[in-house]
């Protein structure tokens, strides 16, 4: 059974100053479910396929962004499901449920499961998960679960699984920002040949970062492709690490931003302990001597958003551009 749905309260906001007055707490301005959705449409997410078994045994899913990490011990996943869908009561009601997150090459699995077809499953490919419920066959990740709450809140349902079974794959993510797809790696690797893309890595080990020094300056190890993993080229960003003795995967996107026309793209990853390059405490760096204002500002505000275990990605200019947190109301505006 669907809940009355309460109407949306002027502002879900969290405390603090809101930097679109039409979102204040205080303001008098009447609320915009416009602006509002806008709004939410400025956070990068990824996109996921939530999927369940009806009473009956037949598979029903949704194309979700609403995907989120609860808990890690124990682990716990939510999702939520708006009470427009028509797989509303499924989920209202199921015992367990998947959810595969989509990979760059699944956009029209997306959209499949953003329609109102009544075959989805008969078109995409699958397999069950241990309790029955579809897992996507291709998915970069997959959590299956069983259900460990249910709120409602307005107009969706809050689902929260508890992670029974995981899994991951190495493909490039799908990702959804204001409204379209977007294809972050597939940026990156796309741009090989000297385009205007220069890639770049922060390489963390045990609160030291690797740093590249040429001429008394220091900077943060980029190059203009990505490389692909083994590869030993220094011309790409994979090679190059491998070459300053940290080879190491690549983690989720940290800041994209563009300076004098070249797009930057840097990742967040951790190397092996084993690695022996040029790491410098964060505490020790000479700031002075990383002479690009953009790479400075971005290291800076790493060593201070790792201390609180809270990364956001930048995406703008190198001057100016927002910074995209899974809390929302922070720090917008600042420099990359
Ligand atoms: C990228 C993307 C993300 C979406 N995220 C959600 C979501 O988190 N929750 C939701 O209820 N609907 C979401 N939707 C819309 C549903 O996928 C859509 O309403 C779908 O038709 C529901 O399927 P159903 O009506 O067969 O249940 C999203 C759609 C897209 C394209």
């Amino acid at each position: 059974m669907k809940p009355n749905a309460p109407s949306l309260p002027n502002s879900t906001a969290g405390e603090g100053e809101s930097p679109n007055p039409t979102l204040d707490r205080n303001s008098q301005a009447p609320f915009d479910p416009a602006a509002y959705r806008h709004a939410l449409g400025s956070f990068l997410t990824g996109v996921t396929v939530v999927a369940a078994r009806d009473a009956e045994g037949a598979p029903r899913g949704f194309t979700a962004n609403s995907f989120t990490s609860v808990s890690l011990d124990p682990p716990l996943i939510l999702v939520c499901i708006g009470d427009h869908a028509h797989s509303y009561d499924v989920f209202a009601s199921c015992e367990s449920f998947a959810v595969s997150v989509l990979a760059a090459a699944q956009r029209e699995t997306s959209n499949l499961f953003a329609s109102k077809a009544p075959d989805k499953f008969e078109q995409a490919d699958w397999r069950e998960g241990v309790a029955g419920a579809p897992i996507i066959d291709d998915a970069l990740g997959w959590f299956d679960c069983t259900i460990h709450d249910r709120v409602i809140a307005g107009d969706h349902l809050i689902l929260i699984g508890r992670v029974e079974a995981f899994g991951e794959g190495e493909a490039a993510p799908l990702g959804f920002h204001r409204g379209g797809y977007v294809a972050l790696s597939d940026a990156a690797d796309a741009r090989r040949g000297g385009d205007a893309l220069r890639v770049g890595a922060i390489v963390e080990q045990q609160g030291a970062v690797l740093l590249v020094e040429e001429d008394g300056q220091l900077s943060l190890p980029s190059a203009d492709r990505l490389g692909r993993d083994g590869e030993d080229d220094p011309g790409s960003l994979i090679g190059l690490l491998a070459a300053l003795g940290a080879a190491t995967a690549l983690g989720p996107l940290f800041s994209a931003y563009e300076q004098a026309g070249i797009q930057h793209l840097f990742y967040r990853c951790e190397a092996p302990q084993e690695a022996t390059g040029r790491f410098i405490a964060f505490d020790q760096i000479d700031w002075d001597r990383i002479t690009d204002p953009a790479e400075r500002s971005m290291l800076k505000r790493y060593a201070g958003e790792r201390e609180s275990l809270g990364f956001g990605i930048y995406l703008g200019g190198a001057e100016q551009g927002e910074i995209h947190h899974s809390r929302p109301g922070e720090e917008n505006g600042r420099k990359a």
